[in-house]
């Protein structure tokens, strides 16, 4: 695990929420197919409670009191028919907006990395809308290509 990368603790699930939260605002601006419903703070808090939990998951933070940004994977089988057995895939990255371009990204996403290989996984995905510029710029920087597009239409 890079320096300043820890593993989330049980006990700052607020701390978390509050992040999971920019998040997801952060991807509303651009996209409202990401909104939030009002109220979800609850549900939040209880997907992250369940991601702690989770053996095969794992979450790494920055910061302390505050926290600068997080990082969350996890590793699925893979559809029994496949020769590849298990992959893994991060599911969310963030860095707080005054701690971004110093390298946290990198090195939260290396610590997830790191717990990915682990556990003998040699594969991670990442989904990153297309209309994120920071996630497509960081993600393809560090060495992460096109693998699937996912299109939708409205009904
Ligand atoms: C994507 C994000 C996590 C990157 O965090 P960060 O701490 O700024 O990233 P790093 O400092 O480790 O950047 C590593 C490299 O990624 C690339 N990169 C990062 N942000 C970039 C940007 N906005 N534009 C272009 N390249 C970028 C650069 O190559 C950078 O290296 P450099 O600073 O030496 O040029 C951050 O911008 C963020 O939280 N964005 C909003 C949430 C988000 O989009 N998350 C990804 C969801 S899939």
């Amino acid at each position: 695990v890079p320096p300043g990368v820890r593993r989330a603790d049980p006990r700052e699930l607020d701390r978390l929420a509050a992040l999971w939260t920019a998040l997801a605002d952060h991807h509303a601006a651009f996209d409202a197919r990401f909104a939030l419903r009002p109220g979800a703070d609850e549900a939040v808090r209880g997907l992250l409670a369940g991601w702690l939990r989770d053996p095969d998951a794992a979450l790494f933070v920055s910061g302390e009191a505050t926290l600068d940004g997080y990082c969350a994977v996890r590793v699925d089988e893979a559809p029994p028919i496949q020769r590849e057995q298990r992959r893994a895939e991060i599911t969310d990255l963030l860095v707080r907006e005054s701690e971004r371009r110093r390298g946290l990204g990198r090195a939260l996403a290396e610590a997830a990395l790191g717990w990915v290989r682990e556990r003998g996984v040699d594969r991670v995905e990442v989904r990153v809308a297309a209309g994120n510029r920071e996630g497509q710029a960081f993600w393809r920087a560090f060495g992460f290509g096109d693998f699937m597009d996912v299109l939708d239409r409205r009904l």
